[in-house]
């Protein structure tokens, strides 16, 4: 039985709905030698500021019961030299770049997309909103609906030319309203979740076990919590959902995409195995023919209740 995987993200057709996540696959070009890259349906790369960051001392990353935790701090080698150094060998792949844009105002994310309209070879923005405002006291963009209504609006007026996807913060109490204020900002799909702020202590050496104290908790641990934003998200909003937190199986794509999710994104995993996300993609194929799922795309939302 052959098996279509293909999905539609706000206009955008993917080969499959698997796509590496931001942060966790460099900028894609460096995992070209281990992974196949034109088997992905995306890859987001890591997040692009107006300056180059050298980012958190380390150490930066530090594994968890199911997880890790990680301060990279936003390292990233700035988004001219993303345009000049990397994304030119990107555009020899069929897979789609997506390009995650951050910043600590409006400007700096309005500035960095307007530097990325001008460059060929993308297929989207994601905008990572789970940063701190540094001229609203550093509260995070992506935790005040007015203050993501607002990064949000500016970022859709600055990218004309492409589908601008949002990516929420898992730190809200209502992710139906934030999904709602991030749709009627002008976000063309969303990107759920990012990290959930957490820390590791050594007890013998009294210490934090990664050099900025706290740091983002990833990975297996955190799926069935990020799974229940997408589930409720999904019910409030009509713009496609890409879900993350945990991915590594087969069947834990198709539970976010049950949940209501269109794609989802591997991160941790990839510190697993580099070749998580093109191992997911093979291994979603025979599990949709296992699953008798033609098309993986009409299996979305369809999460059916339990009746006893
Ligand atoms: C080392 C590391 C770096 C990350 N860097 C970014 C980043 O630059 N921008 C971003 O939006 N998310 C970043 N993330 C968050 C991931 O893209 C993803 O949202 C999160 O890890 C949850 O997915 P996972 O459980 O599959 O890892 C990073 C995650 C890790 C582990």
């Amino acid at each position: 039985m052959p098996i279509d995987l293909s999905v539609e993200i706000a206009g955008v057709r993917l080969a499959n709905p698997v796509l590496a996540s931001s942060g966790t696959f460099g900028y894609g070009i460096e995992f070209a030698h281990l992974v196949d890259l034109n088997r992905l349906g995306g890859l987001v790369v890591k997040g692009l500021s107006r300056e180059p960051m050298e980012g958190a001392p380390g150490p930066r990353v530090c594994e968890t019961p199911s997880g890790m935790l990680n301060a990279i701090g936003l390292q990233n080698v700035g988004v001219r030299a993303f345009v000049a150094e990397k994304l030119p060998a990107l555009r020899g792949y069929k897979t789609a770049v997506v390009a995650n844009v951050f910043g600590s105002c409006l400007e700096d994310y309005c500035e960095v997309i307007r530097i990325l309209e001008d460059a060929e070879g993308l297929a989207a923005y994601e905008l990572n909103i789970s940063c701190p405002n540094v001229k609203r006291g550093g509260v995070q963009f992506g935790s005040d609906p007015g203050v993501a209504a607002e990064v949000v609006g500016a970022a859709r007026k600055a990218a004309a030319r492409r589908p601008l996807w949002v990516k929420l913060s898992p730190l809200v109490s209502d992710i139906k309203g934030m999904a709602r204020v991030a749709e009627q900002a002008g976000a063309d799909a969303l990107t759920i979740a990012n990290t959930y702020p957490a820390m590791a202590i050594d007890a013998e050496a009294r210490t934090t076990r990664i050099g900025s104290m706290t740091g983002g908790l990833s990975g297996p641990a955190i799926k069935p919590i990020t799974l229940r934003l997408v589930y409720e998200a999904a019910k409030a909003v009509k713009v496609p959902i890409l879900g993350l937190g945990g991915v590594e199986s087969p069947d834990d794509a198709l539970e976010y995409m049950l949940a209501g999710a269109s794609a989802v994104q591997v991160g941790t995993a990839h510190f697993v195995d580099p070749r998580a996300s093109e191992r997911l993609v093979e291994g979603l194929e025979s599990r949709c023919r296992q699953l008798n799922i033609p098309r993986i795309m009409e299996i979305r939302g369809t999460l059916r209740p339990l009746t006893g």
